[in-house]
């Protein structure tokens, strides 16, 4: 557990270098898959300082709003200010969801692009028997919200049942604009994940979601199935009561 949000950034920051050296050193490439919230903005601020470390990484979304890219509430918008700017990611190695495009059809072409990324010949997910697939990102940032919510999987909207695709699009519901977000098979099969979580608000969903039971309710319980070991919690005190 961390003291405060500061602690948590550090901690997660270290975390993801780790996770991204160790892709590089094994395969010469780190991909990486980010969320957007506030949470992790710190976090993707110190990796900012460490340019170096991330030569090699493949910059991805873990969902994004449906909102232009230089949208106030765009995702892509959200990491570009905190890192891949002040970093000099060169726009190459940065690969964004259209939030301006229709959900469906901005779903459709980011799964066709993970597809090709990952070198497999159909699109559709083919699961295993722990419901994982070939989409392995070596590391994701995800987050939590108070409504138990992660990526863009929002509960009763459906969205964690579906494992037909890696990248689904989402309505969660009339308060927010449409999402598209990678869809629990992915969620679950990375190599490692870094699940961010601070403050009191989201001590009930944090508690909630470490305890096996209804993902519908709870979507963030999809990260029980994922390989063990392979997540990370880093929670601040506020969260984790
Ligand atoms: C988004 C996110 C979402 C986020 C949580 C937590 O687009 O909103 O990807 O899943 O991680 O809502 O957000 P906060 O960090 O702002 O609490």
């Amino acid at each position: 557990m961390c003291a405060d949000t500061r602690e948590l950034a550090e901690r997660a920051a270290d975390l993801a270098v780790q996770a991204i050296q160790g892709a590089v050193r094994a395969r010469g490439v780190a991909r990486v898959a980010l969320s957007g919230g506030t949470t992790p903005l710190d976090t993707y601020a110190r990796l900012a300082a460490a340019p170096a470390e991330l030569a090699h990484v493949r910059w991805f979304w873990v969902d994004e709003r449906a909102v232009p890219p230089d949208h106030p509430r765009s995702n892509h918008a959200a990491v570009r200010r905190a890192l891949l700017g002040p970093a000099r990611v060169p726009a190459e190695r940065v690969f964004r969801i259209r939030g301006e495009a229709p959900p469906a059809e901005a779903a459709r072409s980011y799964a066709e692009l993970l597809a090709h990324e990952f070198g497999l010949a159909r699109v559709e997910p083919e699961l295993d028997d722990a419901g994982r697939c070939a989409v392995r990102f070596d590391l994701i940032v995800a987050g939590l919200g108070a409504d138990g919510h992660t990526a863009s999987l929002f509960p009763g909207s459906g969205s964690v049942s579906r494992r037909d695709q890696t990248v689904i699009a989402v309505d969660p519901g009339p308060e927010l604009e449409p999402r598209v977000s990678l869809a629990r098979p992915v969620l679950i099969s990375a190599l490692r994940t870094l699940l961010l979580c601070a403050g009191l608000p989201k001590r009930a969903a944090l508690a909630a979601a470490r305890t096996p039971g209804d993902e519908e309710t709870v979507p963030a319980r999809l990260f029980l199935a994922a390989e063990r070991g392979s997540v990370s919690w880093i929670v601040d005190r506020a969260a984790a009561g």
